[in-house]
């Protein structure tokens, strides 16, 4: 088969100088592999700082200074004044960590091939063609952009240019009612679902249309002119999955369940639950949860291990059971890949570094500010 006229531009991996685990880090043991990072990190002392995203693995979770959500990491990350931030989480998390952090400090992300599949159905250039459509279909309405946090640089820097913002699952409510203060209409990005859920939070469910940037067809002027927020067709693979009969089941099999789901979950499963927030929602909920309680966890494989493991006096179980899934993207970051970034750090060599372009950073910057102030 030719593949060569396939259409590959598509940033499913932004970072192409990705750089290959040396041999002799890939037959480690964990009990070699634990040593080994814990005498790097003590040679390092204060100049290291480990982030790790609820989704990690336990063998990355566990060499972490601060484990929580995107929105918790990248307050960490601006609060940091370690030279050197390695980050435990994806691609678009360790962008807008080097936004955030000042330019002495290097971010690193172990893998580069940990990209969301989700931050590469927004691209910028794809996003400035649908923008034309939208701003023509409205053009005396003033349309604010949000875009999720799951995203990368340079449609963060379209936000800010255009008068938005950046939001992460616990504050996307906050986002738009600083868009709707300032603007007619949000243009949401890049998961319909979040956005879909936010917009029933706001009592704005009827005043929605989706954005398919692979439909011409479905570019209807009329619909986007009448609605108040404008969803564009991106999705998490692994939030999709979950359905309604998967809670229906649930509650079948599990007497006094309670539900709580990621709210890049479909908006059926979202209202067959009883809780929906972000993973350090998620976390809270059955840390708060009492001896004996049983939750059902609608969101990535990971973080129901981690709590089932966290929390043994709570009955955690996962919401599909062995269908759930891991996020292909955060399984990329290898502990081993950990190991040799730390010790390159000792030997003072810095190896995957995550930086964003200068012209991008100032204003994706301006995009994280306004999120940090709401
Ligand atoms: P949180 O912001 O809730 O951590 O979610 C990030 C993410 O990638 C969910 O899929
Ligand atoms: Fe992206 Fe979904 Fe993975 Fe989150 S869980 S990083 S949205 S693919």
């Amino acid at each position: 088969m030719d593949t060569s006229s396939f259409e590959t531009d598509l940033s499913l991996f932004k970072y192409d100088d990705l750089e290959a685990l040396p041999e002799e880090y890939r037959e480690l043991t964990e009990d070699e592999r634990t040593e080994r990072i814990e005498a790097a990190r003590a040679e390092l002392g204060d100049d290291v700082v480990v982030l790790g995203h609820n989704y990690q693995r336990r063998e990355i979770v566990e060499h972490a200074d601060f484990i929580g959500d995107s929105y918790q990491l990248s307050k960490e990350a601006a609060n940091a004044d370690a030279d050197y931030v390695v980050f435990g989480g994806v691609t678009f998390m360790a962008e807008s960590a080097d936004i955030i952090t000042d330019d002495s400090q290097s971010v690193i992300l172990p893998s580069m091939e940990a990209s969301c599949p989700m931050a590469g159905m927004a691209e910028a250039l794809q996003v400035d063609a649908a923008w034309a459509d939208i701003t023509d279909a409205a053009p005396d309405e003033n349309i604010i952009p949000i875009t999720y946090m799951n995203s990368y640089a340079d449609l963060k820097a379209f936000c800010a240019e255009q008068g938005g913002l950046v939001c992460t699952s616990s504050n996307a409510h906050r986002a738009f009612e600083w868009a709707f203060e300032r603007g007619d209409k949000v243009l949401f990005l890049p998961d319909k679902h979040l956005g879909e859920n936010t917009a029933h939070r706001l009592g704005l469910e009827d005043s929605t249309v989706e954005w398919d940037p692979w439909d011409a067809e479905g570019k209807t002027a009329e619909a986007v002119a009448d609605a108040d927020i404008v969803l564009w067709d991106g999705y998490c693979q692994v939030h999709e999955r979950f359905t309604a009969d998967h809670v229906a089941e649930v509650r079948e099999d599990h007497q006094d369940v309670n539900v709580v789901v990621h709210p890049e979950c479909r908006r059926e499963v979202v209202e067959a639950a009883d809780v929906v927030g972000s993973t350090s929602t998620i976390t809270q909920t059955v840390e708060d949860a009492d001896p004996g309680e049983t939750w059902a966890i609608g969101t990535e494989i990971h973080l129901a291990n981690h709590l089932q493991r966290w929390h043994p006096e709570v009955n955690v179980v996962p919401l599909c059971g062995d269908a759930c899934m891991d996020c292909n993207a955060m399984r990329q970051i290898d502990p081993n890949y950990l190991a040799w970034v730390l010790e390159e750090l000792v030997e003072g060599r810095e190896r995957n570094v995550v930086e964003v372009a200068a012209e991008e950073k100032e204003l994706a910057q301006v995009a994280l500010d306004r999120m940090l102030e709401i």
